[in-house]
């Protein structure tokens, strides 16, 4: 089990495993033959995910715009209620298909509050990519057009996702196990 930083982690997804899904997912999207595709970054916890994603779906052939959005929820801490726009995109989004990369769905607010900004901005559609599924926690009826992974009911950091902003760095999709002192 790798330690990093005091702290043991438990892999649940690795790298290698991460890197073949991407492959497959851009496979998939690239058999949507989307038109003047913009793939769309959440911010922050994507960040690693939507470059490997993308550059998986240049070897596939499909060449995308690529922006960034950021996003936070507020309300009860971070399990927190409503979705607010903290940075947005630059791009116009007027008859685009737009693949919205997120790393975790789990509630559905966040990637509804971004589906349904796209699509009042006239998106000729949006998809969903996510690295990580977790069905048990949806709030609305919200599903991802492609998925790493279902995610079991945990909460994982690494490849992007943060507990404070650590182990974002981290290669791998992981579990932190002992608590801090
Ligand atoms: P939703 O709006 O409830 O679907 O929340 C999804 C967002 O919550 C993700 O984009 C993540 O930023 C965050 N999130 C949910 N579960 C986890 C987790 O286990 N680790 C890190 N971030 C998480
Ligand atoms: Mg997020």
């Amino acid at each position: 089990m790798p330690n990093v930083g005091g702290r043991n982690i438990e892999v649940l997804f690795s790298a290698e495993q991460i890197a073949e899904r991407n492959r497959e997912l851009a496979q998939k999207i690239a058999e949507r033959k989307l038109e003047r595709p913009l793939a769309v970054s959440i911010l922050k916890g994507s960040f690693i995910f939507a470059a490997d994603l993308i550059r998986a779906m240049h070897d596939a052939g499909v060449e995308p715009d690529v922006e960034f959005i950021t996003v936070s929820s507020y309300g009860a801490g971070t399990k927190g209620g409503d979705i607010r726009l903290v940075r947005d995109i630059d791009s116009e989004v007027e008859g685009r298909d737009v693949l919205l990369i997120d790393d975790i769905l789990e509630s559905g607010k966040t990637l509804n509050f971004v589906r349904e900004l796209m699509m009042s901005r006239g998106a000729r559609s949006v998809s969903i990519a996510v690295l990580l599924d977790k069905p048990g926690h949806r709030k609305l009826d919200l599903y991802a057009d492609f998925t790493a992974f279902e995610c079991p009911d945990y909460f994982v950091v690494g490849y992007g996702m943060d507990v404070a902003h650590s182990f974002r760095q981290l290669p791998y999709v992981g579990r932190v196990m002992d608590e801090p002192k």
